[in-house]
């Protein structure tokens, strides 16, 4: 069974302005399925409708084939899923540590066990258990708000745009721990501008068009689609792609 299903998701911010326009998908558990898409196509805002920062207008949204659709975010973490946004994921002013600890408000009992458990898969948090969050690199902010994140135990973990501003070798660092964190049984939804890389990594790709799905498919292999490279600029491989979500030519 999939661990998460999302169906025919309809929802935007001014009223009769869909921003989403219908938009599927399903996560297994273990899996990662990336979302990508041009700047705009409503990736942030579908990652908003699943967690219950903005009120689905249609569609279905199921854990574990309960149905979530609408709850409010504490409901929507409580039943397992939780988001890690691609900006102000963690606080500055706590150390690695505390931010962990916020990690499980719910069931703070449970804090000690799971911040070992974290600590166990992102060793470098161990070693940081002091540092406050503000003077770690952008690389190690993004651990922290992954490790956060799992404090709570999901069964579903979204991710927005977390290799975002990284440097090559922090960004495939960190998609080495999102694989991993896949690999023990977590249903991974990751939103990625870094498209062709994203690919490269997940089981499956989802491309996003005006809030609608547009392509999906084996991820690996639909990254070697001309017809997928062809809707990302070319160039250096950076694999974003325009406002439109088609091709764009690109000088030699
Ligand atoms: N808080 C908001 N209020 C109004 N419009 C928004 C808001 N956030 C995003 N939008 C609009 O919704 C559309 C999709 O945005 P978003 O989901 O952030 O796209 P993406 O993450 O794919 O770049 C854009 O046109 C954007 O301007
Ligand atoms: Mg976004």
């Amino acid at each position: 069974m999939t661990a998460l299903t999302v169906e025919g998701l309809l929802g935007g911010y001014a009223a009769a302005d869909h921003v989403v326009k219908g938009v599927s998908l399903a996560v297994a558990p273990g899996e990662l399925v990336c979302v990508i898409g041009p700047n705009g196509a409503g990736k942030s805002t579908v990652l908003k409708l699943l967690t219950g920062l903005l009120r689905p207008r249609g569609g279905r949204v199921a854990l574990d084939g309960r149905d979530v659709t609408g709850l409010p975010p504490r409901a929507v973490l409580e039943a397992g899923m939780v988001l890690v946004p691609q900006e102000r994921n963690v606080f500055g002013t706590l150390t690695v540590e505390e931010n962990l600890a916020m990690g499980c408000f719910l069931d703070a009992r449970r804090a000690r066990s799971r911040m070992a458990a974290v600590m166990d898969r992102f060793p470098l948090l161990a070693e940081r258990r002091r540092q406050l969050a503000r003077t770690m690199s952008g690389g190690q902010r993004q651990i922290l708000a992954m490790g956060q994140a799992l404090m709570s135990e999901p069964r579903v973990l979204l991710l927005d745009e977390p290799t975002a501003g990284l440097s090559p070798k922090a960004a495939t660092d960190l998609f080495g721990l999102v694989r991993a964190t896949a690999a023990s049984g977590v249903a991974v939804l990751m939103v990625e501008q870094n498209a062709l890389q994203a690919m490269e990594i997940s089981d499956r790709a989802l491309v996003l068009v005006d809030g609608r799905n547009a392509h999906e498919g084996p991820a690996p292999a639909l990254a070697r689609d001309p017809a997928i490279r062809r809707l990302f600029l070319g160039g250096r491989g950076e694999g974003r792609m325009d406002a439109t979500g088609t091709a764009r030519e690109t000088s030699p």
